[in-house]
């Protein structure tokens, strides 16, 4: 494999490009210059007071599998499969094979692989702990057209990379340890730009072509810290996690034009620039009118309408999807939504009853799934995943 090459690498003498990956070893061991880092060699920390996966620069591919516990899972039976996830997943994301990997090759590339973990109110209960307030299906929207199918879950697993082939396989390493504890319930599979399409730090493009997680904040900062990570009882550290899969309707979507496009959201196409200003980044005036006295960012507007109170912010951290279309449609796309947000109630819940009550979005989005997660704290080496609740 690529990962005994390496060794062979350091053996001879050049450890020190060892840590950037084997192809970079062997070519300046053949006196070439070094090249940029392959891809597939980055890797991102498992350890640590938070888990990886919510505030890491978003991979191109995210598998977001939502599992039930079988009826026989005990609370010693959760520790125990926590334990072997969280050394697989380790494992896996630091590009080593998993304990009892049956295909080591492919795990040699890690591209960024990272696992996160979140309980539903069902692993809570069966721990025989007390989750937070917030951690139940949320309260139901007049824009819902939920399908069981994609809904709750008692454990989800987000397993995100730079290689989609990483990504399936870490999905069939991890959904191997969970086998006699758990089942699938739903998995849903998004993608962004492949890594490498745009430049590091562009803002996501969904498939309506709109920029969209330019509001959000910025990972590495006081604020998002604040709005993103818990300081409640065994949850500290860790943070709460909505799924919501909404479809958007993109065969209507195209009968609308350009202007009328930009006034449902209040951004422009282009750079994704609210309607009062000219850069992304911009900050946009809600109050300035046109010459006739209308909000140049309309009042039904997706940004007017999602902007709340500053307690009410939450991290956006969402993939497309692109499903077979059915009947005589030629899509069936939308986004998996995915927040992140200290206190679901708080955050959450409020900018969602306003969105349900008015924003012109609604026209052509349709929630169809939602699960809500309580994703717990990172740890330490030596330590698993979900210890603050279960030891
Ligand atoms: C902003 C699209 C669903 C909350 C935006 C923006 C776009 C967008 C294009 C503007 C750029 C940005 O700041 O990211 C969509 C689409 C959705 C969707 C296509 C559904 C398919 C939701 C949902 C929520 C939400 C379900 C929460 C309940 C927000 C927030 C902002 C935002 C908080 C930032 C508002 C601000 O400027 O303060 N969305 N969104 N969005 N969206 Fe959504």
């Amino acid at each position: 494999t690529r990962r005994q090459f390496l060794l062979g690498g350091a053996v001879a003498g050049v450890g020190a490009a060892a840590a950037v990956g084997g192809d970079t070893a062997l070519r300046a061991a053949a006196g070439e210059t070094p090249p940029e880092p392959l891809n597939g060699d980055r890797t991102v920390p498992f350890h640590g007071t938070h888990q990886a996966g919510v505030a890491t620069d978003a991979q191109a591919h995210g598998l977001f599998v939502a599992l039930d516990l079988l009826d026989g899972t005990d609370r010693a039976d959760l520790v125990r499969m926590m334990r072997i996830l969280t050394d697989d997943a380790a494992r896996l994301t630091q590009g080593e094979p998993a304990l009892a990997d049956s295909e080591p090759e492919l795990a040699v590339a890690p591209a960024r692989l990272t696992v996160t973990f979140g309980f539903g109110p069902g692993f809570v209960e069966r721990a025989q702990g007390r989750g937070p307030d917030w951690l139940r299906p949320l309260p139901a929207f007049g824009i819902d057209r939920l399908d069981p199918q994609f809904c709750a879950g008692d454990l989800l697993l987000q397993i995100a990379a730079d290689d989609p082939l990483t990504v399936a396989h870490a999905a069939r390493m991890l959904l191997k340890d969970t086998r006699s504890f758990a089942a699938v319930r739903w998995s849903q599979q998004g993608f962004r730009r492949a890594h490498g399409t745009e430049r590091p730090g562009t803002t996501m493009r969904n498939l309506f072509g709109q920029v969209d997680g330019t509001s959000n904040p910025v990972p590495g900062t006081a604020d998002f810290d604040r709005v993103v990570w818990s300081d409640a009882g065994w949850l500290f550290g860790g943070t709460g996690m909505v799924v919501r899969r909404i479809g958007m309707d993109l065969d209507t979507w195209d009968r609308l034009d350009r202007g009328g496009r930009e006034q449902s959201v209040g951004r422009y196409l282009g750079n994704g620039a609210p309607l009062t200003g000219r850069e992304e980044h911009d900050e946009p005036d809600f109050e300035a009118t046109t010459a006739i006295g209308f909000p140049v960012i309309p009042e039904f507007s997706h940004v007017r309408r999602a902007r709340g109170e500053p307690h009410e912010r939450i991290f956006r951290r969402s993939y497309n999807y692109d499903d077979r279309p059915v009947g005589a449609a030629i899509s069936r796309s939308g986004l998996i939504f995915v927040s992140f947000q200290a206190d679901v109630d708080r955050q959450f819940v409020p900018v969602q009853r306003r969105l349900d009550r008015l924003d012109l979005l609604n026209e052509w989005t349709i929630p169809v799934g939602s699960a809500v997660f309580a994703v717990p704290p990172g740890c330490a080496e030596g330590g698993f995943v979900g210890e603050t609740l279960l030891t």
